[in-house]
């Protein structure tokens, strides 16, 4: 087999850095390139890992331009990039719409002229939410029903690539991902917020009542999961990635607390994020049975207690956000 060519959109991120630590780490005859525009969420210093054994392109995947001169290049599209927190959603939709939508048009028509394999990483989070007490999971037959500026662009997203699949022939596959938590993700996000505050001695903050229930998947497993389909999947196949996960946000705060050696009951409640989900949860079935992917991760305790190592050992990488993300929230009054 040929080395293989990839272009990683978004991998200065959380998940597309990880994606490439593991990429270089376990695949040393692919090639690959990084498209990033290092807005707020993306930062550099997340590839020093693997310095020197990629090529960093800095960019914005809504540029026609510089997304045909990388894609002709390549034989395979990895896109991450996007725009990913809900909470900077409600307060500014636009950035939302203009890489999420316009970002992923510029990708489906740069495969489309050169017919370059892509892999499109979206969430859970298009299908809306679930009762807490409702035994069902998401599957790929849920219907979409997205709550939220940033879900409903994933779902444009999505949709796209459903339409250039079946319209114009493109070799797109899809997964859809729940919570991942791990490495490298920005103190924005709620696990990495509230280790890097009680960190700094401050109280952890929970929104509402702290019931709402994430299905929390290690990162390492959830781009083992796009390997598996990138090797394995079906073109035109969406595909569910997740670990069986479920927790609820209070529980979480409260085993960081106790990891941490503070009081379990040490953090505070604070407003509601407006139109927030309940709960989401993965059924995986498909991914599981089909392509024979397994989560590595089976114990969440432990994956968070590694991550709460990661943070206390990496300061330097996350201290330069931590103010300007914590002045941010406390405009919000979370
Ligand atoms: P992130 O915010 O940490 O990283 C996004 C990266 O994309 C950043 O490096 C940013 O600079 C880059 N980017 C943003 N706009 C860009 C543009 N216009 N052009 C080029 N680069 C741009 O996000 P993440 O958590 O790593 O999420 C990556 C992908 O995974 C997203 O598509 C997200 O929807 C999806 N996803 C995330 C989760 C999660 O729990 N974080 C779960 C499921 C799916
Ligand atoms: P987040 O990491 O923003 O991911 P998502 O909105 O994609 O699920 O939030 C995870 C959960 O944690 C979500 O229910 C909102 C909640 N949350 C808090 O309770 N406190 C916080 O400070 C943050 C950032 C989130």
């Amino acid at each position: 087999m040929p080395d293989m060519r990839m272009l990683v959109t978004g991998g200065a991120g959380f998940i597309g850095s990880n994606f490439v630590h593991q990429t270089v780490r376990e695949r040393p005859d692919v090639h690959i390139t990084v498209l990033d525009a290092l807005t707020y969420a993306g930062d550099e210093r997340s590839l020093d890992p693997v310095d020197g054994q990629v090529v960093f392109a800095k960019g914005d995947i809504a540029d026609p331009d510089i997304v045909d001169a990388l894609v002709r290049e390549v034989d395979l599209v990895v896109h991450f990039a996007a725009e990913s927190h809900n909470d900077n959603s409600l307060h500014d939709p636009w950035p939302f719409l203009r890489t999420n939508v316009i970002g992923t048009y510029q990708i489906l028509e740069a495969v489309r002229r050169y017919g370059v394999r892509l892999h499109h990483i979206s969430t859970d989070e298009v299908y809306g939410d679930l009762e807490l007490d409702d035994p069902a999971k998401f599957t790929p037959e849920t219907p979409y029903n997205p709550s939220s500026p940033y879900s409903s662009t994933k779902a444009s997203s999505d949709l796209l690539v459903r339409a250039w699949a079946r319209s114009f022939g493109v070799q797109a596959t899809i997964s859809n991902c729940s919570n991942n938590y791990g490495p490298y993700q920005h103190v924005e996000k709620f696990i990495p917020r509230q280790v890097t505050n009680v960190i700094d001695g401050v109280r952890p903050k929970l929104y509402g009542t702290g019931e709402n229930v994430r299905d929390w998947i290690h990162v390492e497993d959830h781009n083992s999961a796009v390997w598996t389909i990138i090797d394995k999947g079906r073109i035109g196949e969406t595909y569910l990635i997740g670990a069986d996960g479920e927790v609820d946000n209070k529980t979480v705060v409260e085993t960081i607390l106790e990891v941490m050696g503070q009081p379990k009951d040490a953090y505070d409640l604070v407003s509601d994020r407006p139109g927030h989900d309940l709960r989401y949860a993965i059924d995986s079935t498909k991914l599981r049975e089909e392509l024979g992917w397994t989560p590595r991760y089976r114990d969440f305790r432990s994956g968070l207690a590694a991550t709460i190592d990661w943070y206390s050992a990496n300061e330097s990488w996350w201290r330069p956000r931590k103010e300007a993300t914590e002045a941010k929230y406390t405009q919000l009054g979370r």
